[in-house]
């Protein structure tokens, strides 16, 4: 199958590469040589695939997310947080024996370097956890150097472990730090999910008991955040591996981007939007006529995304799981009602029916955080966290299928040529 374009009296023909699930994609990566020049251009990347992936398959018109093929409510309804990242990162559901044997390689490598606290000690009490887990992430390179020039499957898998066993445990750090709580190096005992808990709120003075509401809502959180395709940490963290940069220089730059507001960020900016209303009276109308309002920079946070031109699976599943975790817990919080009278407005306004707007992952998941007793400038840590499998699956996939430094082209729009004056005639 073949696409043709004709520029400049020419034409020319260029192969189309079909998906599984009948994607199609004009391959030009032939374009420039072929015809003397041409490039494409595609702000943000919206029609434009940068790899070939077997990872997870989005369907935006459909609301469909798979991983490895596996429907994501089947996954967050039966699955474990570990299981899923070994059937991101490997491609299969692991036996038994493989998840016992994974998580046993994680716990031996779950201790971090006692240097890297006086690093911590450098910043203040009051810096932003992205910031901190994303220097953390790097800082780690300097002491796990066989880390950085992976090239064999078995120095990746031990990367890969050393990175799934430290993460948890300097995200913990940066909410600790925050507290001016001591740092905890949590408990090989207890589950993944359940030691990022016990990390994270085990007080010095009492011992902490592992809530299974908690606990199995944090675990269906986490495998709903774990992988998104080509979104923009993902792509982040593909293009800084493309240079062979090593893979913890990879996920902190992935931790960087997540940290936007138009991204991860969202999550953090929902809830200060939905306290922003509450504490305003609640008129939820007006802040649909800001959003709506061109000349406002006010957007909805937690609604509307690149590929979702439908309900995004992830914020069914999480809006269903906040009414349950928020019962089960006996809490009661206003904005969960403020958040669903948004929904029901936004979802009857022509505004946001004609962009096809719906709510995102980033909706309703800083309300079960919250719940969970999480602050809300963790929120987008707890999303690092539940990405960081997908981001490691999605290096490991571009590193053994030997992709190219991805390095985009541009349209320049500047000076044509011209002299320089000397200073004294400018
Ligand atoms: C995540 O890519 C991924 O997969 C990301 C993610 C993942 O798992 O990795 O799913 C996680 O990042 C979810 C998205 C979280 N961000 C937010 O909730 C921030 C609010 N949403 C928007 O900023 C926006 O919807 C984006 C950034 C999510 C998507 O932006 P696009 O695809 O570039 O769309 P756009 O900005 O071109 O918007 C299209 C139209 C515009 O109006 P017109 O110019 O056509 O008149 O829709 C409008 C926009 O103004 N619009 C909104 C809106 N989102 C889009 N108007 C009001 N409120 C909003 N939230």
């Amino acid at each position: 199958m073949n696409a043709k374009i004709s520029f400049e009296g020419n034409e020319y023909e260029f192969p189309v590469v079909e998906g599984s699930e009948k994607e199609f994609g004009i391959d030009i990566s032939k374009l420039r040589g072929t015809t003397g020049g041409l490039i494409t251009l595609d702000r943000g990347f919206k029609n434009t695939g940068s790899c070939e992936s077997a990872i997870t398959f989005l369907n935006g018109e459909e609301g469909i997310l798979r991983y490895r093929g596996y429907s994501i409510e089947e996954l967050a309804e039966k699955g474990s947080f570990l299981e899923v990242a070994y059937l991101l990162i490997f491609g299969e559901l692991p036996t038994k024996t493989e998840l016992e044997k994974f998580h046993k390689d994680i716990k031996a490598e779950s201790h971090v370097d006692e240097e890297m606290k006086k690093i911590l000690d450098g910043f203040p009490k009051s810096a932003h956890p992205m910031g901190v887990v994303s220097s953390l992430t790097s800082a780690l390179i300097a002491f796990n150097p066989s880390s950085v020039n992976v090239e064999s499957e078995e120095d990746m898998y031990n990367a890969i472990v050393k990175l799934l066993a430290k993460f948890p445990v300097i995200c913990s750090w940066a909410l600790r730090k925050s507290k001016g709580h001591p740092l905890d190096y949590g408990d090989n005992s207890l589950g993944y999910v359940e030691n990022v808990l016990k990390m994270m709120f085990k007080k010095p003075n009492e011992d902490y008991k592992i809530d299974p509401v908690i606990a199995s809502a944090l675990n269906k959180l986490l495998i709903l955040h774990a992988d998104h395709e080509q979104n923009c940490s993902t792509s982040t963290v593909r293009i800084v591996g493309s240079s062979h940069a090593g893979l913890f220089a990879s996920i902190s730059a992935g931790v960087s981007a997540l940290w936007g507001p138009l991204h991860g960020g969202a999550n953090q900016a929902v809830i200060d939007m939905l306290e922003g209303i509450k504490a305003d009276g609640g008129d939820t109308k007006k802040y649909m006529a800001k959003a709506k309002d061109k000349e406002d920079p006010f957007r909805l946070m937690g609604f509307g995304h690149r590929v979702y031109k439908n309900f995004d699976p992830r914020a069914k599943i999480i809006k269903k799981s906040a009414d349950e975790v928020l019962g089960n817990l006996g809490v009661e919080d206003p904005v969960l009602d403020i958040a669903k009278g948004l929904e029901k407005e936004a979802l009857e306004d022509d505004y946001f029916v004609k962009r096809k707007l719906y709510p995102n992952v980033d909706f309703y998941s800083g309300i079960i955080y919250r719940a969970l007793g999480i602050p809300t400038n963790m929120f987008t840590v707890m999303f690092a966290l539940g990405r960081l499998p997908g981001w490691i699956a999605q290096w490991r996939e571009m590193r053994l299928k030997k992709e190219p430094i991805g390095r985009p082209r541009q349209i320049y729009t500047g000076e044509n040529l011209r002299e320089m004056k000397d200073i004294d005639n400018r």
